[in-house]
């Protein structure tokens, strides 16, 4: 191609280039699928097949500040913590086999633990239940 050829292409192949980029950035910032769940008398209910493809899911019921991340390990056992970062309250996302928060960097495991601070404290923990499919997370006093 010529170099004049190619400044008339050029807005063309920029918009190509922005295009792709944003594709790939979306696609590496996939992030757990929101559920609703039904409100029961002891907690929040969703089905099993409601989990993401990574087996984890944000559960936020109409009134919730913040979702619940549920979260599938590989020994087939489920984990369900207040998605609240107790340092000051940020929603702390699932990145690699962590949560990460986004507005200052503490780090979590799946089950809530404080990896790096400066949150210094454990997230909300919830027992879970599955029964039949049917993946419960217990809240105290029940759903409100
Ligand atoms: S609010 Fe999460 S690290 Fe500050």
């Amino acid at each position: 191609m010529k170099r004049r050829g190619f400044v008339q292409r050029l807005p063309v192949l920029t918009a190509g280039l922005a295009a792709g980029a944003s594709a790939a950035l979306i696609g590496g910032c996939a992030s757990a699928p929101y559920v609703v769940p039904q409100r029961t008398p002891r907690g929040l209910s969703l089905r099993a097949s409601e989990l993401g493809p990574d087996g984890d899911a944000f559960v936020q019921a109409p009134g919730m500040e913040r979702p619940v991340y549920v979260r599938r390990h590989a020994s087939g056992s489920l984990t369900a913590v207040l998605a609240s970062c107790t340092h000051q309250g940020c929603q702390p996302e699932p990145v690699g086999n962590r949560l990460e928060c986004p507005c200052h960097g503490s780090q979590f495991s799946f089950e809530g633990e404080v990896l790096a601070g400066p949150a210094d404290r454990p997230l909300t923990r919830y027992e879970v239940t599955e029964t039949d499919g049917e993946i419960v997370v217990l809240l105290p006093g029940g759903a409100r």
